[in-house]
């Protein structure tokens, strides 16, 4: 009798567990839903592969760029760190090199002088764990080996996505167990607030409204994007000044130092800004927004700076997903055709010291990283 009443509980226990939980789809997408929102992720880079949101007519409309064949992620020979989280060091590296305690470390230099993203076994390009999942969450998780990029220690990450009405939320934890190592990571997003579907638009990202209250000061860049150590503040009116007021992506598209504002060629925006360190807890620090489809985007984050870019370096051979655009015309992405926005600490701040961002940037044993941004769709 006692036995068996073991047993019965041990089978409840096990029915318990195994409650049913969201599989993925033929694709291999896992898809969050709750009001007003649809997102849809894969393992590969722990990627974000489409985010439904309606528009000003209620049409819902997928706002992320991306493939519609999951396969081709992990073979892309761009390979554009589509929603995906680089790590464990996102964005460039001076040189290919920092130094921690006296011992200086050498990394593959994959973007001219520097390393980008990483280098080689980057989070980007790596099959994260599907730790749990529910209606509204997913967690994939990551084991990043001691020296797997040239750097020390190994890493244990996980990102938790969530959705709530009208709201993506996004969660990443990771801890160095063994070692000091540089950790500092993103959520890659790429948006198209049209889905490519304005049919008066050239299908540039110029004519999105940004705006950025406490981004009042901006890095100087060198022409491989690289921050020189020089942090400027912004003149109201000036190229990088979205502040002030909300502009047009394309504002200063006219000015001359449009360019070759970004390095080598590149026109328009791929810079880092940062924010003010008084700005109130919790603010909205940036928004993007569309007339034509009257879709808004208010980002809030716990991070003090943020790159963006603006795709000068598409291609146009890339097609968007076939959730986006209009029946009977072509699918390509021409350059400047999106908007990359990622939250983040300060661009190579491990080799800059004299910025005070090492505590930010530098974790060992002990220590816990943790980063949190979460986007909010509305309409204007
Ligand atoms: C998807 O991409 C993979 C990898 O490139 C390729 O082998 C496969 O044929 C593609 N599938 C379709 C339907 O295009
Ligand atoms: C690094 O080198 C300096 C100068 O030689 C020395 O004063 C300091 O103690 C060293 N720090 C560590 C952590 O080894
Ligand atoms: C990331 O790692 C992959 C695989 O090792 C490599 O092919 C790719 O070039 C790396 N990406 C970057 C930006 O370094
Ligand atoms: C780290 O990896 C690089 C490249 O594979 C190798 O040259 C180096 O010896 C390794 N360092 C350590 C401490 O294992
Ligand atoms: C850009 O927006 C303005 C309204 O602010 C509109 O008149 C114009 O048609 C838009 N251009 C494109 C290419 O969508
Ligand atoms: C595309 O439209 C934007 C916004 O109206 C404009 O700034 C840009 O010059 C246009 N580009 C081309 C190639 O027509």
């Amino acid at each position: 009798m006692k036995y068996s009443h073991i047993l019965f509980a041990g089978l409840a226990s096990a029915a318990a567990v195994k409650k049913p939980v969201p599989k993925p789809d033929a694709d291999g997408k896992y898809t969050l839903e709750a009001e007003g929102i649809k997102a849809q992720f894969i393992p590969y880079a722990a990627t974000l592969t489409n985010l439904f949101v309606q528009d000003k007519n209620g049409i819902e409309r997928d706002i992320v760029l991306g493939y519609d064949n999951t396969s081709f992620y992990p073979v892309d020979p761009g390979h554009p760190v589509y929603n995906a989280i680089p790590g464990r060091y996102a964005n460039r590296i001076g040189n290919g090199q920092f130094t921690i305690d006296n011992v200086t470390y050498h990394l593959v230099k994959n973007d001219g002088p520097n390393t980008l993203h990483s280098g080689p076994n980057n989070w980007s390009y790596r099959f994260w764990s599907v730790q749990d999942v529910t209606k509204t969450s997913i967690t994939f998780g990551l084991h990043d080996p001691a020296n797997s990029t040239g750097m020390p220690g190994r890493v244990e990450a996980k990102v938790k996505y969530s959705v709530a009405p009208y709201r993506w939320n996004i969660e990443i934890d990771a801890t160095s167990p063994e070692a000091k190592t540089p950790i500092q990571v993103t959520q890659h997003t790429y948006f198209q607030l049209d889905a490519f579907a304005n049919p008066n638009n050239n299908r540039t990202i110029w004519n999105h409204t940004f705006h950025m209250p406490y981004a009042k000061r901006v890095m100087e860049a060198d022409k491989n994007a690289l921050p020189t150590g020089v942090i400027a503040k912004i003149p109201k009116g000036a190229i990088d000044d979205f502040w002030s007021s909300p502009k047009k992506l394309g504002f200063a598209s006219d000015r001359p130092e449009f360019e070759d504002h970004c390095g080598g060629g590149c026109h328009g925006y791929n810079g880092n800004w940062a924010f003010d360190a008084d700005r109130p807890k919790n603010a909205v620090v940036a928004t993007l927004s569309s007339e034509w489809s009257g879709i808004k985007a208010d980002l809030r984050t716990n991070q003090d700076a943020i790159v963006i870019y603006t795709c000068n370096w598409n291609d146009g051979k890339t097609e968007f997903k076939s959730t986006q655009g209009m029946k009977g015309q072509d699918k390509f992405i021409p350059r400047d055709g999106c908007i990359a926005i990622e939250a983040q600490d300060y661009v190579d701040g491990i080799n800059h010291p004299e910025w005070g961002r090492l505590d930010k940037q530098i974790f060992g044993p002990g220590d816990k990283y943790h980063w949190e941004s979460s986007w909010t769709f509305g309409t204007i």
